[in-house]
């Protein structure tokens, strides 16, 4: 059993430990200095790879959201077409998959009955499988044909953390191990991004600072009970593992929308009583990120203007939002496809500090369990 040590829950000790929990699932995986992804636990060969012509991504809760925004990072980077789908839900919509794709099932237990049973799913339509685990030789681990490990440790809380940013680093390299078997990215950029995966547990420590600013965040909310969390595009999926990590640990209610679906509804909620969390970074060098963020700056001043309170997520160096936001987290540099690896650590601070606040038993919140192995 892990043990708690200096730290009061198991929840605060495993968003600590996320630093390891990433070098430990990046660094083995990269050979220097050719700068290459090496991913010898997919046993799917370069031929095949090029050949893929779709990659499903099936899981629940959390590892869905690490599969949404590893549809982003599959697409940009291997240029193959990804959908998601919630496990419980894959087998309904009837998933028209076969030969020719490979079917991704992201889970941190490697027990989750509805991801199970997904798997046998689109194995059985003839589809290959891979699994990315942070539990060694467990029932989905199995049945894959190859395995990624996260190797974020045990995670003992029931809100999930650490293996989610492990999650989401595994995927990335998979993306990687992709375009390097279709030559989809320039050597370069691959290199670049290789510094910059290897660099990301140093900064994700750094942005562990933030705590107490977070802290105090939570001492000035806990009584409220609804929030909205917003992101666009590869920072949707962040806001909505956010709204799920304070639903699940502080019992209040949010919800994660993408930014931009604001206007056609939620709007009309919006005011006094509905705080905004809305993630506002943006990846300078990157003019999609940029128009996305100037999008955003719009919003916060919409909702200021209807009189609600801002807690933002924003980038080092931005000068705009600070201005208009009541709260401003800082989010070291990163570019827009690992940006959601940092952002969402402030995220479970901000649920842990309320659960905290509102005197609830961080680590095991009521009606949950680690690992729902009945559908
Ligand atoms: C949220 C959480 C759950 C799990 C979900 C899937 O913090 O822990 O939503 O992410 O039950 O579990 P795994 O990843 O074990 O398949």
């Amino acid at each position: 059993m892990a043990e708690k040590r200096e730290f009061p829950h198991h929840m605060i000790k495993e968003i600590f430990e996320q630093p390891q929990g990433l070098h430990d699932t990046i660094a083995p995986r990269i050979a220097l200095p050719e700068g290459q992804v090496q991913l010898n636990e997919v046993p799917i060969g370069r031929e095949e790879l090029r050949a893929l012509n779709r990659i499903n991504i099936v899981a629940s809760g959390t590892s869905r959201h690490a599969g949404m925004v590893g549809q982003y990072m599959i697409q940009e980077l291997g240029g193959i077409p990804a959908d998601v789908d919630y496990a419980s839900e894959f087998e309904y919509r009837n998933p028209m998959i076969g030969k020719g794709e490979l079917t991704i099932v992201i889970t941190q237990s490697g027990e989750t009955a509805d991801t199970g049973a997904a798997q046998r799913e689109a194995k059985a339509r003839g589809s290959r499988t891979v699994a990315i685990s942070n539990v060694a030789g467990t029932t989905i681990a199995r049945e894959a044909d190859g395995v990624i490990y996260t190797l974020a440790g045990p995670e003992i809380s029931i809100a999930s953390t650490k293996a989610f940013t492990a999650q989401m680093a595994a995927l990335f390299l998979f993306a990687l191990h992709i375009s390097q078997a279709r030559e989809t990215l320039a050597a370069n950029l691959r290199e670049n991004y290789i510094r910059e995966l290897l660099e990301l547990p140093a900064k994700l420590k750094i942005l562990l600072e933030c705590a107490s600013q977070v802290e105090r965040i939570a001492t000035e909310f806990h009584k409220v009970d609804d929030f909205l969390f917003l992101g666009r595009a590869i920072h949707y999926p962040i806001a909505m593992d956010g709204a799920l990590k304070l639903k699940e640990v502080s019992y209040v209610h949010a919800e994660g929308y993408p930014t931009g679906e604001t206007k056609h509804g939620p709007n009309a909620l919006i005011d006094e009583n509905l705080p905004v969390v809305i993630i506002a970074t943006r990846d300078a060098g990157n003019q999609g990120s940029v128009l996305r963020y100037e999008k955003s700056l719009g919003n916060i001043r919409g909702f200021k203007k209807q009189s609600s309170r801002v807690i933002a997520l924003a980038s080092e160096a931005d000068q705009e939002v600070p201005r208009l936001a009541d709260h401003t987290i800082v989010i070291p540099q990163a570019s827009e496809l690992l940006s959601p690896i940092l952002e969402i650590v402030p995220l479970q601070l901000f649920a842990y500090y309320m659960a905290v606040k509102r005197g609830l038993d961080v680590d095991r919140p009521r009606n949950l369990v680690k690992s729902v192995t009945l559908e």
